[in-house]
């Protein structure tokens, strides 16, 4: 995401003239991977943070999660993996706990949306789904990637789970973009910005 999806995305909006980003991490729990996005985002654009137009959704099914995931504070395991000095800029600890700054925390809108029955949206430029569709039937799964390439705008990136595999229509329809990683574009060919 850091050295290559994230980079190209902000390439790919500069060079046509757009200042528009839409996020959707869908089956967030309590928000770790939205909040992230944001996180990298905020660091990669900088100074350009604030001409931008950042749509980032968290949803999940579960709302207690959600509240959670609103409140944004985390034990040390959960932020283990942060690098430290984002660790320093965004988080503040107290009683043991990490605390989302309210820069990054105000950026993330979180919504309860049964996979199922509703999108957060159209035209986003990445949707991430990990660790969610294992629990589903093939047949749920196809369901559930159709759903995503419909969300997505052309070209735009769906990252899934390490164990998962694209099934059913959808797995002609995206093209893979890092296949180890197992991030897949909608209609453009593989790496191009
Ligand atoms: C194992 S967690 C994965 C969390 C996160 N994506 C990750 O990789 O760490 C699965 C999440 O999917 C949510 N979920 C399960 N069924 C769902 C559905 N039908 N619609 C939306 N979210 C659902 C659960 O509530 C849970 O928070």
């Amino acid at each position: 995401m850091e050295e290559a999806i994230l980079p190209l995305l902000i390439y790919d909006k500069v060079s046509r003239g757009e200042a528009s980003i839409r996020v959707w991490s869908a089956g967030c729990s309590s928000g770790e991977e939205p909040y992230s996005i944001c996180i990298l985002l905020r660091e990669l654009l900088g100074e350009e943070f604030e001409n931008f137009s950042l749509t980032i959704v968290g949803s999940d099914i579960d709302e207690e999660i959600l509240e959670s995931a609103r409140e944004a504070i985390y034990l040390p395991r959960q932020v283990v993996n942060v690098p430290r000095p984002y660790l320093e800029r965004h988080f503040t600890l107290q009683d043991g706990r990490y605390h989302l700054g309210e820069e990054i925390r105000s950026m993330v809108k979180f919504r309860n949306i049964d996979l199922f029955t509703r999108t957060a949206g159209s035209h986003f430029d990445l949707v991430l789904c990990r660790n969610v569709v294992i629990y589903f039937t093939r047949e749920m799964q196809e369901r559930l990637y159709m759903r995503f390439h419909s969300s997505l705008r052309e070209g735009g990136y769906f990252v899934m789970g390490n164990t998962e595999t694209l099934v059913g229509e959808a797995s002609s329809l995206f093209r893979p973009a890092f296949v180890r990683e197992r991030i897949y574009r909608k209609g453009a060919d593989g790496n191009a910005p």
